[in-house]
C-alpha cells in the first residue's frame, strides 16, 4: 500500500491503530478516514527540508481537503493557507490561520471576496495572487474604498511550461486560463504607480498538479527567478517573497513522484543561501495533494455483484458523488478489501461502480478484483485524502459521507454524515 498509515494488522485494515471495521460499525459507510500522523509527516518533511531558508511558509492548499479539523491541525503545526474562494477564507479564519500565512489565488475573485481578504484578521492576508490586469484594477478599487488600505499582492506568472500532467490539472501553459504572461506581467508593473491601493510584494507560480517529475518545476523556478529580477529592476526595490505553488504528485499506482526531500533541495538550490538570491526572499509554497492524498481513504460496502460472462460489476454504496476523481479524470485509486483474506484467491475482470444513475459512475473498469468479494464486504479506496471529500456533491440526493480523523489508537469524528434535512435546507416546497 502507498501509505504506511493504512496497513493490515492481524488481517484487518487499520488506520494507524484503529480498525476500519470498528469505525464502520459505529459510523456506517461510505466513510472517509484520515490519518493525523500521515498529514503531519508530510508537513514536517517539507518544513525540515526548507530549514536552511531564511524565511518560508507552507500554505496548505485548502481545496485538496478543507475540513476544519484538518486545516486547524495544519495551522497548529505552523502551516498557512492557500485559498481560492471566500468560502475557503472563512474556513481558514475559523481554523485560526494567522493573516501573515494566508494567500488567495484564483482567476475569478469577486469584490466581496477581495474585501474579506483585506479585512482578514484585521490587517488583511499576506497576498492576493493576481491573475489578470482587470483583477489588479478591481483589487486596487476595493482597497482604496477602505480608506487608505493597501492590498498586498503578488503577480501570478504563467511561465508557459508543460507540467506533463493530466490536461485538466495543468495550469502553467499559455493555453490555460491561469496567471499573467510575461507581457501582461510587464504591463501590470507599469500600472503600479497609478494603483495607490496596491502594494506589490511578490511573484507566484503554480504550473499544475500531480507532477511526477521535478524537471518542469526546476524550469519554472528558474523562469520565476528571472522574472523576479526583472520586476525588481523595474520597481527599483526588492520583492519580499516568491510563492512557488504546489503540485508535487503522489503515488496512486505505480507513479514515481519525487521525494519531498528532493523537492525541497531543488527549492533551496534555486532560492536558498547559496543561490543567486542568497535566501533574501521569503518562500511560500501551496502544497495540497502531497500532504493529504495518501493521508486518507474512502471506505465503502459492497452492495451487490452482478456476474457477467466478460466481466462482473461490483456495486458499492459509494458513488461518483463521494469520490469523483475516477469519473472526472479517469484517475486510478487502489481498491483494497478491509479483510486481508479477501484479497487472496481468484480474480476476475470487474467494473467497480457506484449506485449513481450515470454510466460514468465507475471507480475502476476492467480491474482484476477477487471474486470472493461479495455482498456486505468492506472495501477501501486509497489515496482519497486529496480532492475526495472536497469535490464531493449531493448528486442523486445522496448525503455526503462522514469523516473521521485517527491519531494512534484514537479517533474523532470531524464531520457528521449528512442527512436528508441538510440536503433540502433552504428549499421552498
Ligand atoms: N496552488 C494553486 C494555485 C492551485 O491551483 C493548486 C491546485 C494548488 C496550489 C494545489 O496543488 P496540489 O499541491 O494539490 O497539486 N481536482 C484535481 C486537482 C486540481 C488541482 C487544482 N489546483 C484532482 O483531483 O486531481
Amino acid at each position: 500500500m502507498n501509505s504506511d498509515a493504512f496497513t493490515y494488522r492481524r488481517g484487518k485494515l487499520h488506520a494507524e491503530g484503529v480498525s476500519i471495521e470498528s469505525l464502520v460499525r459505529r459510523l456506517g459507510t461510505p466513510l472517509y478516514v484520515y490519518s493525523q500522523s500521515a498529514f503531519e509527516r508530510g508537513l514536517r518533511t517539507i518544513q525540515g527540508g526548507l530549514s536552511s531558508l531564511e524565511s518560508f511558509t507552507v500554505c496548505y492548499a485548502l481545496k485538496a481537503n478543507s475540513n476544519l479539523a484538518i486545516v486547524k491541525m495544519m495551522g497548529d503545526l505552523g502551516a498557512g493557507a492557500d485559498l481560492v474562494s471566500g468560502g475557503e477564507l472563512e474556513r481558514a479564519r475559523m481554523a485560526g490561520i494567522p493573516p501573515d500565512r494566508v494567500v488567495f489565488s484564483g482567476v475569478g475573485k469577486t469584490a466581496e471576496e477581495i474585501a474579506a481578504g483585506l479585512a482578514y484578521g484585521g490587517r488583511g492576508i499576506t497576498s492576493f495572487h493576481v491573475e489578470s490586469l482587470e483583477e489588479l484594477g478591481l483589487i486596487d478599487r476595493v482597497a482604496r474604498a477602505r480608506r487608505g488600505k493597501r492590498a498586498r499582492v503578488a503577480l501570478r506568472f504563467n511561465p508557459n511550461i508543460d507540467a506533463k500532467t493530466h490536461p485538466y490539472i495543468s495550469t502553467g501553459l499559455k493555453k490555460n486560463k491561469f496567471g499573467l504572461n510575461a507581457d501582461e506581467l510587464r504591463a501590470a508593473v507599469s500600472m503600479l504607480p497609478r494603483l495607490k491601493g496596491i502594494e506589490l510584494c511578490g511573484l507566484s507560480i503554480h504550473i499544475g498538479s500531480q507532477l511526477t517529475s521535478l524537471s518542469p518545476l526546476r524550469t519554472a523556478f528558474k523562469a520565476l527567478g528571472s522574472q523576479i529580477l526583472a520586476v525588481e529592476a523595474a520597481l527599483g526595490r526588492p520583492l519580499e517573497f516568491a510563492d512557488l505553488g504546489g503540485g508535487v504528485g503522489i503515488r496512486y499506482r505505480d507513479e514515481r513522484p519525487p521525494a519531498l526531500e528532493d523537492y525541497c533541495s531543488e527549492i533551496v538550490r534555486a532560492f536558498g543561501p547559496k543561490s543567486a538570491f542568497r535566501s533574501r526572499l521569503r518562500i511560500l509554497l501551496e502544497p495540497g495533494r502531497v500532504l493529504s492524498g495518501n493521508s486518507g481513504i474512502l471506505v465503502a460496502r459492497v452492495l451487490f455483484r452482478k456476474p457477467r460472462k466478460q466481466k462482473d460489476f461490483l456495486i458499492l454504496d459509494a458513488g461518483m458523488n463521494d469520490l469523483m476523481r475516477p469519473a472526472l479524470y479517469g484517475s486510478y485509486h487502489e481498491l483494497v478489501p478491509v479483510l486481508e483474506a479477501r484479497a487472496r484467491g481468484r480474480k476476475k475482470k470487474t467494473d467497480v461502480v457506484g449506485p449513481v444513475c450515470e454510466s460514468g459512475d465507475c471507480f475502476a473498469s476492467d480491474r482484476p478484483v477477487p471474486t470472493s468479494l461479495e455482498h456486505g464486504d468492506l472495501v477501501a479506496f486509497l489515496g482519497a485524502g486529496a480532492y475526495g471529500m472536497s469535490m464531493s456533491s449531493n448528486y442523486n440526493s445522496r448525503p455526503r459521507p462522514a469523516e473521521v480523523l485517527v491519531s494512534g489508537g484514537r479517533w474523532r469524528m470531524i464531520r457528521d454524515r449528512e442527512r436528508i434535512e441538510d440536503l433540502v435546507r433552504g428549499e421552498h416546497p
